[in-house]
C-alpha cells in the first residue's frame, strides 16, 4: 500500500536528460566530435556497437518534445548543453549555431511554463581537449570555465538554475581509471588528476557563471552519492567500505563543502599519484559557495575485501585500492541488473545533510531501467517502474521527515535513450521511444507521474485511461 504523502509546498517536479544521450545530430550546427563519438567508434567499447549519432534526434524535434513535456505536466526540465556544439574544439570563439539550439530549447521551455535546469557538462568533452590531455590536464579546467562563461553570457538572463558538472565520479573514475566510459583510459594516476581538475573546473565555472548570469541564479553541481555497505564483519571489509566511500562520496563532498580533501583518501591515492596536480589555492576555488546541490541516486555499493580483486583492470574504479570488489546483493533487480534499494536514498540524503550541512538539495536523477515495450493496444504498462518510483518518492519523503531540505525531484529519464556503454539496451524513460521510427509514446509511468505532480505527492488519483 502506498502511503499518503504530501510533499512540501513549492516542491519542484520534473524530469532529466543529457545531450549526448538524446540529441543525435552530431554533424549539425558545426558541432565538433566529443570523446563519446570517439569511444563509440572504438570496437568493443559500447554494447552492440551503438552510438549517439542519431539517438532520439531530439536536436531536430525540440518543438514536439517540449510540447510533450508540457502535456506531461512537468514543472522543470533538466538537460545538458553539448560543449562541442558550442565550442567545436573546446576552446576559442563560440559557435553561434550551436548556442542557438539551446536558446530555442530554453525559449520554448519558458513559453510552456517549464523551468530549465541547465547542466554544462554531462560527459561529452570535446575530443580536441582530450587530444591535449583531457581532464587529467589542468588546462581543461580553465577551458571549462571559459565555456561556462560563454554559455552564461548567452543564456544567463533566461536560465536561473545552473549545474556545472554531472557526476564527476563517473567522468573521472569510469573514464580514466576503469576505462569503461569515454575516453576509455586505464590510468589510475590520471584518474586522480582528472577528479581534481573536474572539481577545479567546477569551482572556476561557479566564478565564471556568477560574473555572467542573473543575480538570483541558483548555481550548483550534481553528484552521485552511494551508501557503501558490506555484509561481512571484518577489519579488511570495513576498510574496503572506507576506501570506496572515500572515492565515491567524500572525495567530492569534502572539497566542495569543506574546502579540503579527506586525508585518508589522499593517502590511498599516493599509491598511484604524487598529487602534484593539487596546487595552493585550488581548494579555495573548489569550495566556492553554491546555492544548491544536485544528487543522483540509483542504488548502494556493496563491497568486500578480496586480494587483487581488480587485477586485470589494474586499479578498477578505486585508484590505490586494488583489493576492493563490488558484489551484487540478493534481492530484486531492475532489468539493468541494479539492485532496488529505496532505503539507500534516505540514507544518502540524511548522511549528507547531517554530516556536511549542505545548501538545499535537489534529486537531479532517480529512475530505473525496465524494458517494457508497447502492448498490442499500443500502451506501455511499466508497472515495475511506477513501483520503483513510488518507493523512492517515499524514501525521499522519509528524508524530508528527518529534516533534510530536499526541494525537488527530476526523474531519470524523460525519454528512453543512449545509455552510455550499454547502448540502447537499457530503457530508463517514462516516455518510450521506438528506435526505428523515433516515435515517442508516454508510458503508464508518465501518466502516473503527471498525477503525482498534480497532487504534489502520493498516492495520485487513479489513472482515468
Ligand atoms: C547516471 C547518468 C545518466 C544515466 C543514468 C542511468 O549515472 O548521469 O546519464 O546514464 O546514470
Amino acid at each position: 500500500m502506498t502511503r499518503s504523502i504530501a510533499f512540501p509546498e513549492g516542491f519542484l517536479w520534473g524530469s532529466a536528460t543529457s545531450a549526448y544521450q538524446i540529441e543525435g545530430a552530431v554533424d549539425q550546427d558545426g558541432r565538433g566530435p566529443s570523446i563519446w563519438d570517439t569511444f563509440c567508434a572504438t570496437p568493443g567499447m559500447v554494447r552492440g556497437g551503438d552510438d549517439g549519432s542519431v539517438a532520439i534526434d531530439h536536436r531536430n524535434r525540440i518543438p514536439q518534445d517540449v510540447a510533450l513535456m508540457a502535456e506531461l505536466g512537468l514543472q522543470a526540465y533538466r538537460f545538458s548543453v553539448a560543449w562541442p556544439r558550442v565550442q567545436p574544439d573546446g576552446r576559442g570563439p563560440v559557435n553561434q549555431a550551436g548556442l542557438d539550439v539551446y536558446r530555442e530549447l530554453v525559449d520554448r521551455l519558458l513559453a510552456a511554463g517549464i523551468e530549465p535546469i541547465l547542466t554544462l557538462y554531462h560527459w561529452d568533452l570535446p575530443q580536441a581537449l582530450e587530444d591535449d590531455g583531457g581532464w587529467p590536464a589542468r588546462d581543461t579546467a580553465l577551458r571549462f570555465a571559459d565555456y561556462a562563461h560563454a554559455v552564461g553570457e548567452a543564456l544567463g538572463e533566461q536560465v536561473r538554475r545552473w549545474g556545472t558538472i554531472n557526476e564527476p565520479w563517473c567522468a573521472s573514475m569510469l573514464g580514466y581509471a576503469a576505462g569503461v566510459h569515454a575516453p576509455g583510459r586505464i590510468e589510475p594516476g590520471a584518474a586522480v588528476a582528472a577528479a581534481h581538475h573536474l572539481l577545479l573546473g567546477h569551482g572556476l565555472a561557479v566564478d565564471a557563471l556568477r560574473a555572467a548570469v542573473r543575480p538570483d541564479a541558483d548555481i550548483g553541481i550534481t553528484l552521485n552519492p552511494y551508501p557503501v555497505v558490506t555484509d561481512r564483519d571484518d577489519d579488511a571489509d570495513r576498510d574496503a567500505v572506507r576506501r570506496v566511500d572515500g572515492v565515491a562520496n567524500r572525495l567530492w563532498y569534502d572539497p566542495i563543502l569543506r574546502g579540503r580533501y579527506p586525508d585518508d583518501v589522499l593517502a590511498d591515492f599516493e599509491a598511484v599519484s604524487d598529487l602534484s596536480h593539487i596546487r595552493d589555492g585550488d581548494l579555495a576555488i573548489i569550495a566556492r559557495p553554491i546555492d544548491s546541490l544536485g544528487l543522483n541516486y540509483y542504488r548502494r555499493h556493496h563491497v568486500r575485501f578480496r586480494r587483487g580483486a581488480s587485477v586485470g583492470k589494474p586499479w578498477g574504479q578505486w585508484p590505490g585500492s586494488p583489493d576492493v570488489e563490488l558484489v551484487d546483493p540478493p534481492g530484486p533487480k531492475t532489468d539493468g541488473g541494479w539492485a532496488v534499494e529505496p532505503e539507500g536514498l534516505t540514507e544518502a540524503l540524511v548522511r549528507l545533510w547531517e554530516e556536511y550541512d549542505p545548501p538545499p538539495l535537489y534529486l537531479h536523477e532517480i529512475g530505473a531501467a525496465y524494458g517494457d515495450e508497447p502492448g498490442p493496444d499500443g500502451e506501455v504498462r511499466d508497472d515495475r517502474r511506477i513501483q520503483w518510483l513510488e518507493a523512492h518518492l517515499e524514501a525521499a519523503a522519509d528524508a524530508i521527515a528527518e529534516g533534510v531540505d530536499l526541494r525537488g525531484i527530476m526523474v531519470w529519464s524523460l525519454f528512453d535513450n543512449f545509455e552510455w556503454a550499454e547502448g540502447y539496451a537499457h530503457r530508463f524513460g517514462i516516455v518510450h521511444v521506438d528506435y526505428d521510427t523515433l516515435e515517442r509514446t508516454p508510458k503508464a509511468s508518465a501518466r502516473w507521474y503527471r498525477r503525482v505532480i498534480q497532487a504534489n505527492g502520493l498516492p495520485p488519483a487513479p489513472d482515468p485511461v
